[in-house]
């Protein structure tokens, strides 16, 4: 695989993003054909029960697509659902070679490599950790966890302050404003948003998305016995951890954003149920008060981390599990 193989999966990579919010359930795909070095046709796929990403590159294509490559961002599908198979796609078109920047998760659904082998499609996939591999697979990295795992992606957020403590007497707000809203960002792009009870009996909060675009109000849930405030209009979940995260999951609940506070925060990373961490590091030191996260039981490693300042605050993102 060289440098253009890699930029072409990049823009299949980019092409996905066309899809974000509107493919829900279904995974963000994109497709580029490539005959003799020059990009035939594009495709995404837009829609669950519409053609997937490589039937729409492959129709703009048209005859070019005869003996050409195609990059994926997601390994083509073999299976029959609501749309035919991708890998009878490529084979109907000619293709010669298809490149993917990703597997499938999905046990049911994979199997596309041998197929197209069969077909007699050369099949590639890009090194584990080049940026297009790293991407794809974080471009769905809810919808890789559902699938396999059969249960939301987890991220726990959290504001902290330079001595990792979670509030500072006397303020209402840990983080600035512009971390502020950016949370509201990541709360319109969650299928649910949660807080334990301790924080609820606390702060009754609303968890809801505001200020910005919200194409869909996550679900609002509260973990713990309850009972909720008055008024307050979260989903009180009080099973075990795992159980109502596969009760979730089989409502289509693909992402869960996990807003603390520390002893919720404790119990779902003992329990191996987080997934990403997105710390706002603030600029002040509380001197006292709750930590970011209650005891556990042993140290925990994080893997990929990342730092970019929002406005005066710097926001970490690491992976428990990386998708
Ligand atoms: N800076 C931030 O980002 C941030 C975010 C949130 C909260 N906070 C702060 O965190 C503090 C509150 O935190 P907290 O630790 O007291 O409360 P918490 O973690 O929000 O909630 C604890 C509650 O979670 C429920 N729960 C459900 N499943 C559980 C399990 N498996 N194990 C343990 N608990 C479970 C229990 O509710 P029941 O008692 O009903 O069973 C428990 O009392 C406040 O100071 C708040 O300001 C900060």
């Amino acid at each position: 695989m060289n440098a253009a193989d890699l930029a072409f999966l990049a823009r299949a990579v980019e092409l996905a993003e066309r899809g974000r919010g509107t493919a829900h359930p279904n995974p963000v795909v994109g497709a580029v054909v490539v005959r003799d070095g020059e990009v035939v046709g594009e495709g995404w796929h837009s829609r669950r029960g519409e053609p997937h990403a490589e039937p729409i590159a492959l129709a703009a294509a048209g005859a070019r697509a005869h003996g050409a490559t195609i990059y994926v961002s997601l390994e083509p599908c073999t299976h029959h659902g609501r749309t035919p198979p991708c890998v009878d796609a490529c084979s109907e078109a000619g293709v010669a070679r298809v490149v993917a920047a990703s597997l499938d998760p999905n046990p049911e659904v994979g199997g596309g490599p041998a197929s197209l082998a069969a077909h007699g499609i050369a099949f590639e996939v890009a090194p584990h950790d080049s940026d297009a591999a790293v991407r794809a697979r974080r471009q769905n990295e809810a919808w890789r966890t559902w699938i396999r795992h059969g249960r939301p992606f987890v991220t726990l957020k959290c504001a902290v302050t330079l001595d990792g403590r979670v509030a500072v007497p006397g303020r209402r707000w840990v983080s600035g404003p512009e971390s502020r809203l950016l949370v509201h960002v990541l709360r319109a792009a969650s299928d649910a948003v949660a807080a334990g009870m301790g924080t609820v009996r606390l702060e009754n909060p609303r968890l809801d998305a505001r200020d910005v675009p919200v194409a869909r109000q996550p679900r609002r849930l509260a973990f713990g016995h309850g009972p909720l405030p008055a008024g307050s209009e979260l989903e009180l979940r009080s099973g075990p951890l795992a159980a109502e995260l596969a009760a979730l999951a089989a409502e289509d609940v693909q992402s869960l954003l996990l807003e603390g506070g520390p002893t919720l925060a404790a119990a779902f990373l003992e329990a191996g149920l987080v997934d990403k961490v997105m710390l706002f590091v603030a600029p002040v030191l509380a001197g006292s008060g709750p930590l970011l996260v209650g005891p556990l039981g042993a140290p925990l490693d994080l893997t990929r981390l990342e730092a970019r300042r929002v406005g005066a605050d710097i926001l970490l993102t690491a992976y428990v599990n990386e998708p």
